[in-house]
């Protein structure tokens, strides 16, 4: 049995993937710091542990290694909302940065060992609307400090591929979204929203392009790339769904007030609020190198994964009003008063 450890797998991609590759037989260890966003995982599996770590701890990290000696590492650890970035970007250059290079420095003592980093398409910048989709060719151009703290933690797994010849790929996927998405990202925070009746809020004025990919897809290729993706290279992940942030909001108004059967009209409570600094125009992802050397498809359509995520929040909203008691960042942003 393949031994196959995730740093941050009690995160939103990382808990899915955990999932996932628990069906495909891998024997798993799952390390998390167990921040704000994350979620302790109820699995009892014997090819299941779990180990709060914080990638800054280098010895914990060295005893961790030593004793489960992963054939696979997958890094899905890294704080990952733009807007908090902004206002404290150090910890986003600690955490996603440095414990890239601590997770680095034990897998490169291991023979045969394959790293997979998972990343996002901000770390290419910002397309215009008339650009190429991004592909494994486009440069690196980050805007934010979340970006740009992805970007050389990137930068960090390939040069350790070239110096010490480890075995890694990188995947930069597009948007991501499902169940147990954080209620600080835009589709939770409209499904919210719309939950209590509060204000939507979108910056400028929701003409940004993002592209979207149900987190279950992302996951699905991230283990295609890790079993059958070629070393050394880049794969990006995306699902060929792109539009503005207002036409998603009205999207999800729609989907929301059938599944509802709300009367009153909730468009109503879309608010245009100021912009995001730097905020990036557009991301947009070619997803041919998957699709045609790997095989990867997406399962179900668009509008079927944001309908299954509408009526999660609506089922489990003691999961969002349990975000909110425990994060003063997130009561200050979006609690109106
Ligand atoms: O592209 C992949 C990236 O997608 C991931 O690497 C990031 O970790 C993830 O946070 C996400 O970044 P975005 O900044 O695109 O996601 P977010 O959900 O924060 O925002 C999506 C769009 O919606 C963006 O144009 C900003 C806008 N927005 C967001 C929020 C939270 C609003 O208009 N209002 C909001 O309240």
């Amino acid at each position: 049995m393949k031994k196959l450890l995730i740093a941050g797998g009690c995160g939103f991609v990382g808990s899915c993937l955990v999932k996932l590759a628990l069906k495909k037989k891998y024997k798993i260890l799952n390390i998390d710091k167990l921040n704000y966003a994350s979620r302790k995982l109820k699995i009892s599996n014997k090819n299941y542990s779990f180990k709060k770590v914080n990638l800054g701890d280098v010895k914990k990290l060295e005893k961790i290694f030593n004793n489960f000696k992963p054939n696979y590492v997958i890094n899905c650890a890294a704080e990952s909302h733009v807007d908090r970035s902004i206002e404290s970007p150090k910890v986003f250059f600690d955490s996603n940065t440095i414990g890239t290079v601590n997770l680095l420095y034990e897998s490169i003592k291991y023979k045969n060992l394959r790293f997979l980093q998972i990343s996002t398409d901000e770390v290419f910048g910002s397309l215009s609307k008339k650009q190429k989709k991004f592909d494994e060719k486009s440069k690196y151009k980050p805007n934010s400090p979340y970006s740009a703290s992805k970007a050389a933690a990137d930068h960090a797994v390939r040069s350790f591929g070239e110096t010490y010849n480890l075995d890694y790929i990188i995947t930069n996927s597009s948007n991501n979204f499902g169940p147990f998405q954080y209620p600080e990202k835009l589709i939770p925070v409209v499904i919210n929203s719309l939950m209590n009746k509060a204000k939507i809020p979108i910056y400028g004025k929701g003409l940004n392009f993002r592209d979207w990919i149900y987190v279950e897809d992302h996951v699905d290729a991230i283990l295609l790339c890790l079993e059958k993706g070629k070393s050394k290279n880049t794969y990006l992940i995306g699902a060929n769904t792109e539009l503005t942030n207002l036409e998603l909001v009205k999207q999800i108004i729609k989907e929301y007030q059938k599944i509802t059967k709300e009367r009153e009209n909730l468009n109503k409570l879309i608010s245009f609020v100021e912009d995001r600094k730097s905020h990036d125009f557009r991301y947009a992802i070619n997803n041919n190198k998957i699709r045609k050397t790997l095989k990867w498809r997406t399962k179900n359509n668009f509008r079927d994964n944001l309908i299954q995520t509408i009526k999660f929040y609506i089922k489990n909203k003691h999961i969002i009003k349990h975000f909110y008691s425990n994060d003063a960042w997130l009561k200050r942003k979006y609690t109106q008063k």
